[in-house]
């Protein structure tokens, strides 16, 4: 049993993050959620107390809960822009951390991140919960068989909606500083997805943004891109949330030599197309979309990071891996600024898009 404390109860904690604490309370024993606004923490205790039938303490201040020698790990759910600072003191602090995504705005800091959590010997795990998607976890398996003969290229499609109520409902959203937009926000997932079935490391990437209907945000609600990787793959990137009336759908396309296979749904969770030699359809072809786009991937997301520690060895989805969706996205946004195709290893911050005019 590990003691955990939850830093952040916004949005996804109330949603995600509580259900994985209660369904691994047999490993975890969550013992403080912390919130700068007070009621939220009080909230947050509130639905863990009654699911745990137990007393959960509440904080306002983070950095007294870091202090505390009865705290093995942190996970946090703050906006994004406050992930490397946060993950850089509980490290400091001699926590393990699990981070939501995107674990950082920029390339330095995921480094810094990845450097410190080595030094320390901590784990450091990132949320991409949705390569635990059943349907996901069918097509890694492919990959990894070597079912598609040679893999040419794969598409990443985002089609979704988020009106002026989303973006308002807090002031860190859309901004460069501490959120991004449509790709490095809601878009990153399934980037990640895309890079973990084709092979990983970058060539060089181009890509475009424009905000057409978001005029209250300052970053993007449309990206497109072409990737490179090294290993002669292709990848093809088309993320937005300006899709008309409501969320359309999410879908990762992985085009072989062999093999054809497209996970669509709400959020790349129902497989559309599985054509394999002497293989044709699956049985996750009539999977339900899941309550929220979020998926229930955060379960088995603390199980593996509690085993990752227990057994000494790396989260299933660790800070370089979750650095490199990060990557992409920023190298998108570094050529959507200079306008030509950008060249890794390269170093790049949302910070540098500050007044960038994307009409
Ligand atoms: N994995 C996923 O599918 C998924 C889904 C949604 C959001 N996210 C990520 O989770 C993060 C939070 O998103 P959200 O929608 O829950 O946002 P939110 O604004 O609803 O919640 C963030 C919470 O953090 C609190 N907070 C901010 N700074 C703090 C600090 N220093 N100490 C303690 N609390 C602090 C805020 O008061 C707020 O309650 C973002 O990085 C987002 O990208 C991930």
């Amino acid at each position: 049993m590990l003691n955990i404390a939850l830093i952040g109860c916004g949005r996804i904690a109330i949603k995600k993050h509580t259900e994985a604490l209660i369904q691994n309370k047999d490993v975890f024993n969550i013992v403080t959620v912390c919130d700068i606004v007070k009621e939220k923490a009080e909230n947050c205790a509130s639905i863990l107390e009654k699911r745990l039938e137990r007393k959960v303490e509440i904080e306002t201040d983070y950095k007294k809960l870091l202090k505390r020698e009865d705290i093995d790990v942190v996970a946090i759910a703050t906006d994004s822009g406050s992930h490397y600072e946060i993950t850089m003191e509980a490290l400091g602090a001699g926590k393990h951390v699990l981070v939501e995504k995107p674990m950082a705005l920029s390339t330095k800091h995921a480094d810094e991140m990845i450097k410190l959590s080595k030094e320390k010997k901590l784990k450091l795990g990132v949320c991409f919960q949705n390569r635990f998607n059943p349907p996901i976890q069918e097509l890694r398996k492919k990959v990894e068989e070597g079912a598609f003969g040679k893999i040419h290229y794969g598409v990443a499609t985002i089609r979704w909606n988020r009106n002026e109520e989303y973006y308002k409902q807090a002031r860190w959203r859309g901004t460069w500083e501490k959120d991004g937009g449509a790709l490095m926000n809601q878009c990153t997932h399934n980037i990640d997805l895309l890079q973990w079935m084709l092979g990983g490391e970058i060539e060089e990437v181009y890509g475009i943004i424009k905000n057409f209907n978001h005029p209250y945000i300052e970053a993007e609600d449309f990206g497109g891109a072409i990737i490179k990787f090294k290993n002669g793959k292709i990848g093809i990137i088309e993320g937005t949330t300006s899709i008309y009336p409501k969320n359309l759908h999410e879908k990762l396309s992985i085009f072989g030599e062999k093999g054809t296979v497209i996970i669509g749904g709400l959020a790349v969770n129902r497989i559309e197309e599985w054509r394999f030699e002497g293989e044709e359809g699956h049985p996750f072809m009539n999977l339900p979309d899941p309550d929220t786009v979020y998926g229930f991937g955060h379960v088995p997301l603390y199980r593996d990071f509690y085993e990752s520690i227990k057994k000494d060895r790396k989260p299933y989805i660790s800070g370089e891996e979750g650095k490199k969706a990060v990557e992409i996205v920023l190298a998108i946004y570094k050529s959507a600024l200079e306008g030509k195709p950008i060249k890794t290893p390269f170093d790049f911050s949302t910070d540098y898009l500050k007044g960038m005019n994307l009409k």
